[in-house]
């Protein structure tokens, strides 16, 4: 029987921007994902499925092996810890930043920090290296609303143009990581479907090198 592989991806940039790599792989989607309720879908690889899931989720899933590989953000890696997965790829897709934000021209506040985050395991950590005592508030969205309404004194959180930043007079005062996609690998499904996996890495490694040097025209 032939090995198949089983691709984790997330609804939104990370599935827009790997799909057309993925692509370039030989391995298309056969049916529409946008409104659709399915959550594993079919490819034009016969030996290749793809599974739609929660961005944080991608982690635990190919840990587990319940998916063989997966594309995740390197800050939801560093949150997660990655244990036991391979990370043999940047993608170079949805790159940003993790950066810690403020209220514009706001002063250090006096006693210990408040920091309000979705990534508090990078957050703790991050703090932990510099040396300083702080209060980890997890929130799971808009962030940017803490320091407003006196939640916390500080934001750790995603910068791509900083418009949401500026939206609510925030700026942007530590840059903690910059971040793009990876590609994820299970380490059992590494040893026992080598041949499939290492040439799905090879070829995604060629679109992704295609991708940082756009074709000339002429
Ligand atoms: P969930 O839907 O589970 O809450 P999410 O909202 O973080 O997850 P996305 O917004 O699709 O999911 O983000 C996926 C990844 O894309 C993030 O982990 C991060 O690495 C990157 N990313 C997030 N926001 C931006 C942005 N504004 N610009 C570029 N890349 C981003
Ligand atoms: C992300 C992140 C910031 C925003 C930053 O949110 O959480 O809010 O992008 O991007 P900017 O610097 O270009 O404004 P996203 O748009 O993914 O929405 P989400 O909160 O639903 O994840």
């Amino acid at each position: 029987m032939s090995a198949r592989i089983r691709i984790a991806l997330s609804k939104g940039r990370i599935l827009d921007e790997t799909l057309p790599l993925l692509q370039a792989a030989g391995i298309e989607l056969l049916e529409q994902t946008a409104g659709s309720r399915k959550l594993i879908f079919p490819t034009s690889h016969p030996q290749v499925d793809i599974i739609i899931i929660r961005a944080t989720d991608v982690p635990t899933f190919v840990e587990h092996g319940a998916a063989d590989i997966g594309v995740a953000g390197k800050d939801v890696l560093m949150e997660h810890g990655a244990r036991g997965v391979y990370e043999p790829l940047d993608l170079n897709i949805s790159r940003c930043k993790l950066m810690v934000a403020a209220v514009q021209g706001a002063p250090e506040p006096a006693g210990r920090l408040r920091v309000a985050t979705k990534f508090v395991n990078l957050t703790r950590q991050y703090y932990a290296e510099k040396g300083e005592q702080v209060e980890v508030i997890k929130l799971y969205g808009s962030m940017e609303l803490a320091p407003l309404v006196g939640l916390a004194d500080k934001i750790v959180d995603i910068v791509d143009t900083g418009n949401t930043l500026r939206a609510n007079g925030l700026e942007p005062t530590e840059l903690i990581a910059t971040i793009s996609s990876r590609l994820i690998v299970n380490k059992a499904a590494m040893k026992m479907k080598h041949a499939l996996i290492q040439g799905l890495i090879d070829q995604l490694a060629v679109a992704v090198e295609n991708n940082r040097q756009p074709q000339n025209p002429d």
